[in-house]
């Protein structure tokens, strides 16, 4: 069934230009992109971003690196898009991600850890209220 999802290519992904790998990535697996945004979060858009995290100790830190330079978001459709782009971006450990994901192919961060999904059909509605208002 089409559904879609969210993801960000973080700011590590577009500092290292990764991101046009990244997002032929999504593309070759046969996802479509509906919208495509390139910004920097303001910290009062990264706390309401992340505010599921706001009690964690890694607060903070998670919010000063979302900040710290240019994102790319997209929203791509698809079949199962939300469990299937969580499986190819890999674990949120980038130095324990399986080989064939991007945080395993791509890094060894846990803040930077290269991109972002949403992780479920609650977390999709929010973050883009968030980033496509
Ligand atoms: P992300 O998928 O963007 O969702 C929340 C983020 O918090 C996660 O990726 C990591 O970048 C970050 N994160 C999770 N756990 C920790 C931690 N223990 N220390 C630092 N950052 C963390």
């Amino acid at each position: 069934m089409a559904e879609q999802t969210l993801f960000i290519v973080k700011p590590d992904g577009v500092e290292r230009r990764i991101a046009g790998e990244i997002i032929a990535r999504f593309e070759r697996k046969g996802f479509t992109i509906v919208k495509l945004k390139m910004f920097a979060f303001t910290r009062p858009m990264a706390e309401e971003f992340y505010s599921v995290h706001n009690t964690k100790p890694f607060f903070g830190e998670l919010v000063s690196f979302i900040t710290s330079g240019r994102v790319i978001a997209a929203v791509i459709e698809g079949n199962n898009a939300i469990a299937t782009t969580r499986l190819m971006i890999g674990a949120t450990k980038s130095y324990e991600a399986a080989p064939g994901t991007i945080r395993g192919d791509f890094g060894l961060g846990m803040s930077d850890n290269i991109i972002h999904a949403s992780d479920s059909k609650e977390s999709f509605e929010k973050e883009v209220a968030v980033i496509f208002k």
